[in-house]
């Protein structure tokens, strides 16, 4: 689908063209899972792949979203948009109710998304969806929100609207994305820098294992809660407000404070994956790509050893594109429970890499894995 097939069906839906188009882009986490909540550093970039979103004002004051992904809509008045429907349709409503909360309201809009990203699989499309809303509703309220605060709103969105507890990583990502660029992103202060992706005959590729779990969004938030957990048994020694603000030296010399090992594994991640995290930005910036690809494989075996967010298929994925010719790293990235690995694959090695897995993925798994070669490209932008 290019955007001129896009607003051809928008004029189909709607009787009328659309005056504008916004884009926003997926994400893939490089390293640093699991720990934008825990106050530590992740290393996304935005995809080259996302959602569009074609847009026209409405005299009447109503709301009218479709999606060409997804069969049901909503047309709803700048009230009733309130109204959760346990659909798609609630993360571009949360955004629109965080919109009106600061007072930008009373529009109408005809409004029809496209998407490219596979829906379920860790790449962000919630993320996506959000904030290509948010962005289009800054530009047509011209409210000069900035793009930090658009990634917050949309956070928000997600976390009182739609009731899922994200941190800050994805809709930060969407939003700050640039060509080729990874973003070191300090989630506790926002501070952030593009490190340009020199890899030096190497590729990212992800590869979708099409497993999803029904429980994401509650194993995700009893994860969260499961950090809290251990926040405050830390809190009292060492008064921190985040688990990432320890060394893993200092967790070590605690370990006797927790009575629920569970507990002090989830810690051990967040620490341990904060400091890897720190190290990889180094390895990416000296060019040393092995380096960079064994922290990918240390963030893999913590995320299924102490955080348990892999999983059986997502086991396979990583563990066996190791010992594919010419793969420096393999992690499983996103929030886990099912959807995607990333891999660092030289670059004449990809093809090989794609068939190999992909056979033994399906023999072990009954499961057929899709793959694609990870362009990185710019954030949310309005497009025409
Ligand atoms: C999901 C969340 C992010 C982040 C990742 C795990 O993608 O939306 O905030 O916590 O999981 O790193």
């Amino acid at each position: 689908m290019n955007i001129e097939n896009l607003e051809r069906r928008f004029s189909d839906i709607y009787g009328h063209s659309p005056q504008s188009v916004y884009f926003a882009p997926g994400r893939v986490n490089l390293i640093g899972e699991h720990i934008d909540y825990n106050g530590g550093r992740v290393f996304p970039c935005a995809l080259d792949f996302g959602t569009y979103m074609c847009v026209s004002s409405r005299n009447d004051g109503k709301i009218s979203m479709r999606s060409l992904n997804m069969p049901s809509g909503l047309l709803s008045d700048n009230d009733n948009i309130s109204d959760k429907k346990n659909d798609w349709t609630d993360y571009p409503a949360g955004v629109f109710v965080e919109f009106s909360g600061l007072g930008y309201s009373g529009k109408g809009f005809d409004i029809l998304y496209w998407g490219n990203i596979p829906a379920r699989a860790g790449l962000s499309s919630s993320a996506s969806l959000e904030v290509v809303t948010a962005v289009m509703l800054d530009d047509v309220y011209a409210s000069e929100l900035g793009r930090k605060e658009i990634a917050r709103l949309s956070q928000r969105a997600e976390n009182g609207f739609v009731g899922m507890n994200c941190g800050i990583m994805d809709q930060f990502a969407v939003a700050f994305g640039a060509r080729n660029m990874a973003i070191a992103l300090d989630c506790s202060t926002l501070d952030y820098e593009l490190v340009t992706l020199d890899m030096d005959g190497y590729g990212l590729v992800i590869a979708n294992s099409n497993k999803h779990h029904e429980l994401v969004s509650s194993e995700y938030n009893t994860r969260r809660m499961e950090s809290e957990a251990a926040l405050e048994i830390l809190r009292s020694k060492y008064g921190i407000s985040h688990l990432c603000e320890l060394s893993s030296r200092q967790l070590a010399e605690s370990a006797s404070m927790f009575r629920d090992d569970r507990i002090f594994r989830r810690a051990r991640h967040a620490v341990s994956e904060n400091e890897r995290v720190t190290k990889a930005i180094a390895c990416l910036k000296e060019g040393n790509l092995a380096g960079f690809g064994r922290l990918m494989n240390e963030s893999h075996a913590s995320l299924k050893c102490d955080y348990e967010v892999t999983g059986r298929e997502m086991d396979i994925l990583a563990e066996e594109a190791l010992k594919i010719e010419g793969v420096l790293g393999s992690r499983i990235t996103g929030g886990g429970f099912g959807g995607c690995t990333v891999s660092l694959v030289k670059k004449e090695n990809i093809e090989r890499f794609v068939s190999v897995l992909g056979e033994t993925y399906k023999l072990k798994t009954g499961l057929k894995a899709d793959f694609y070669v990870a362009d990185i490209g710019d954030g949310a932008r309005k497009l025409k």
